[in-house]
């Protein structure tokens, strides 16, 4: 390891989000005003992996016009290579061959894990900004994309609900969320969902059906239940529900998908990741290795990757309870 930084290399991984278009700015812009060279690494670790044509030293005008964008200029990827000891070790010839001192990667737990294993196996400095809509990562308030996908996760179903209440429908919606329930959540209070499912609580089909035949004897026109990926289908739950009520409901299921990944990031997105950038290159200079920046209560946070990836990101039991008054 170098004692001093020239050269910093950047890539986005795993799962895009949006607000990295803003985060590479971000990187770009401030590595060059500390004038420090910095080098894109496009598709992830595969990138990083192949080398050559893979990177490409980038400048102020090529991050021009991509903070509003949603997706990752760099593109992304899940590799399994990179698990690989000949993945990692083509990985880190790359880096040195081309005069590499660290390595900044936006992405989320998986790409942390990657990172901190061939960080600490290279004694390479790697440096981790949060970005996944999930927003499962310990050390920072907010990941980036979360706030955006949560708000187009409400637009979508603000429009739903039109239509569900013109039916009298009841809608299962599944939003994502691989092992927390944190865009559910936030969705089901901000439409006033009836009820919701994450995996953070045990889900009990006779609750359910308690719930809605509780809002359709007070004369609720539509139903909506609020299904984190990661608790149950939003499918086979519907399909449950109606078996025990012979179709007593009129059922409908949405998956929102992909859609919630996609999109312009929101004012709150790109300025976290614009201050995120910032405090990424920033701290590289000063020694900062094996660590997520975050911010927590607005401040700056530096946590290691391990407990970014590891700790125990709780539901917000305040949200959770203020939604069960709400939804009667
Ligand atoms: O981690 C972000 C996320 O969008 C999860 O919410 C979801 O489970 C997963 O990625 C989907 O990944 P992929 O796009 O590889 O199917």
């Amino acid at each position: 390891m170098k004692a001093t930084i020239s050269k910093i290399a950047v890539l986005t991984s795993g799962g895009d989000a949006p607000g990295m278009n803003a985060a590479i700015r971000s990187v770009v812009r401030s590595s060059i005003f500390y004038k420090h060279k910095i080098i894109g690494v496009y598709e992830g670790y595969k990138g990083l992996i192949t080398g050559g044509e893979y990177f490409k030293e980038l400048s102020s005008r090529d991050v021009s016009g991509i903070i509003n964008k949603g997706g990752t200029i760099l593109r992304s990827a899940r590799s399994e290579e990179f698990k690989t000891k000949e993945g990692m070790d083509m990985a880190h010839k790359n880096l040195i061959d081309n005069d590499i001192d660290a390595l900044i990667v936006i992405g989320g737990d998986g790409s942390f894990t990657g990172a901190h294993v061939f960080g600490n196996k290279y004694d390479f400095p790697v440096l981790g900004i949060p970005a996944t809509i999930d927003n499962d990562l310990v050390g920072s308030d907010y990941t980036l994309g979360y706030d955006t996908a949560t708000n187009t996760a409400v637009e979508a179903i603000d429009r739903i609900k039109d239509t569900a209440s013109s039916h009298n429908r009841l809608f299962f919606i599944e939003v994502m969320g691989r092992d927390k329930g944190f865009i559910a959540l936030r969705s089901a209070i901000s439409i006033g969902a009836e009820a919701i499912l994450v995996p953070e609580r045990p889900f009990s089909i006779e609750k359910l059906e308690q719930v809605l035949e509780y809002g359709a004897a007070n004369k609720k026109t539509s139903s909506i239940v609020i299904v984190a990926e990661g608790a149950c289908s939003a499918v086979e739950v519907a399909a449950q529900l109606n078996e025990r009520n012979n179709n007593a409901f009129d059922t409908k299921v949405t998956i929102l998908g992909h859609l919630q990944r996609g999109g312009s990031p929101t004012c709150f997105d790109r300025i976290l990741a614009c201050r995120l950038g910032v405090l990424a290159v920033e701290g590289l200079m000063k020694g900062e290795k094996d660590v997520m920046v975050g911010l927590i209560n607005r401040k700056a946070r530096f946590t290691p990757l391990m407990t970014a990836i590891n700790g125990e990101r709780e539901v917000d039991e305040e949200l959770l309870r203020v939604d069960s008054i709400l939804s009667i």
